[in-house]
């Protein structure tokens, strides 16, 4: 019985591992699915206005961008424009989490636009559909 549950606990543990590093590892389009999902949820506490919430999901979203498959496997990865572009973008989340990390609610309601300037100016460029 305990052997039987620890055995699906490892079995769970392993398919949550693999959902999470799964999709980042398989192409750029997937873990850009996963970079929207982040994106959305970080516009929905900016909304929000809660500075924890938000600073956790700059964070998340840097992380989304940060993954292999945007980052190192990306068929454009080799292009100093794409890595810019990709840098930028990133930079743009810190700035997020660092207001947030001020405290300053005011501010983070400024933010919105803030990150998506960035996800437009790589698409324009890059993102053929
Ligand atoms: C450095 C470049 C770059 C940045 C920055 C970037 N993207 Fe993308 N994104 C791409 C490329 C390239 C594609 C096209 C991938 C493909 O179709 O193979 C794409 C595709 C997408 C897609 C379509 C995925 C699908 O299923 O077809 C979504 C949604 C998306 N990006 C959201 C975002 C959001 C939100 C941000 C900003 C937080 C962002 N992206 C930032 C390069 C970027």
């Amino acid at each position: 019985m305990a052997s039987s549950s620890i055995a699906s606990c490892r079995i769970l543990g392993v398919a949550a591992a693999a959902m999470l590093a799964g999709c980042a590892t398989i192409d750029l389009r997937c873990a850009m699915g996963n970079v929207q999902r982040r994106y959305v949820e970080l516009t929905r506490t900016l909304e929000a206005g809660g500075n924890f919430a938000s600073r956790d999901a700059a964070i998340e979203l840097r992380r989304a961008l940060e993954a292999r498959a945007v980052a190192v496997d990306s068929p454009y990865a080799g292009e100093p424009e794409y890595r810019r572009l990709l840098q930028e973008a990133v930079q743009s989340t810190d700035e997020v989490r660092k207001v947030a990390e001020r405290f300053d609610r005011e501010a983070l309601s400024t933010l919105r636009s803030r990150v998506s300037v960035h996800c437009d100016a790589c698409h324009s460029k890059y993102r053929r559909s």
